[in-house]
């Protein structure tokens, strides 16, 4: 089943473990915050229960988590305590009364969740929500591997098409996308070699992804 295809709040409520729930924000995010690349208000898209959220809050950003799931932005909200941060039920493809109010958006592991209609739609969104200057971060899917059931792939060229108008890419490169899954999980789910998958220090499967950053025109 593809992410297009997915009840994202089922799986909240009922999956005992999430795939892209690490219980910590992602790597390649704090990269980006230790290198200097997040400020001012910050959008989290597609927050999920909220970790990458906590994580820019707590050092010091004002930060704004959107999800669709109900069950991921109640998880979310118990996570806030006196920190910078608000979570709120969102459809990213519309960002409806976020009009102009962003500097930074960190999209993790959101955009290959969407079909290419609502990919446009969502980009349109994000460039309203955003101000002049804004930077957009996404972390998506960039291959397949050992056959692995996942969400959809993005294509470079997607990618430059769905940001063609009203943003300036200002890096496109592979990434790592860390996941909660381990050697262990993949086995029972392909018959093929997992050679050439990667896993990180901690035995977590590295999906292969994009690291896009775009800046609004
Ligand atoms: C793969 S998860 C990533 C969660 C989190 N950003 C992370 O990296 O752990 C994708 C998230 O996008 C949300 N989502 C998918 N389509 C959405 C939409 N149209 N509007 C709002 N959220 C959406 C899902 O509910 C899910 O929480």
């Amino acid at each position: 089943m593809s992410a297009p295809d997915l009840d994202f709040d089922q799986v909240y409520r009922e999956s005992p473990l999430v795939p892209w729930v690490i219980g910590e924000p992602q790597p390649l995010l704090v990269e980006l915050e230790s290198a200097g690349e997040i400020r001012g208000d910050v959008l989290d898209v597609g927050c999920g229960p909220g970790d990458n959220a906590v994580f820019l809050a707590s050092r010091g950003y004002h930060v704004t988590g959107v999800d669709g799931s109900p069950t991921a932005i109640e998880r979310a909200r118990a996570k806030v305590a006196d920190l910078d941060l608000e979570f709120e039920v969102a459809d990213v493809t519309k960002l409806e009364g976020f009009e102009d109010r962003f500097d930074t958006v960190v999209d993790s592991a959101l955009y290959h969740c969407l079909d290419d209609d609502e990919q446009r739609a969502y980009v349109a969104a994000l460039h309203r929500a955003c101000r002049g200057g804004a930077t957009v971060h996404v972390f998506c899917q960039a291959e397949q591997v050992a056959g692995l059931p996942g969400p959809r792939v993005i294509s470079e060229q997607n990618l430059r098409d769905t940001f063609a108008g009203g943003w300036r890419i200002t890096r496109l490169r592979r990434a790592d996308y860390t996941t909660v899954m381990t050697r262990d999980m993949l086995v029972r789910m392909t018959e093929q070699s997992l050679d050439e998958v990667r896993f990180d220090d901690s035995g977590r499967f590295l999906m292969p992804a994009w690291q896009l950053t775009a800046v609004r025109a």
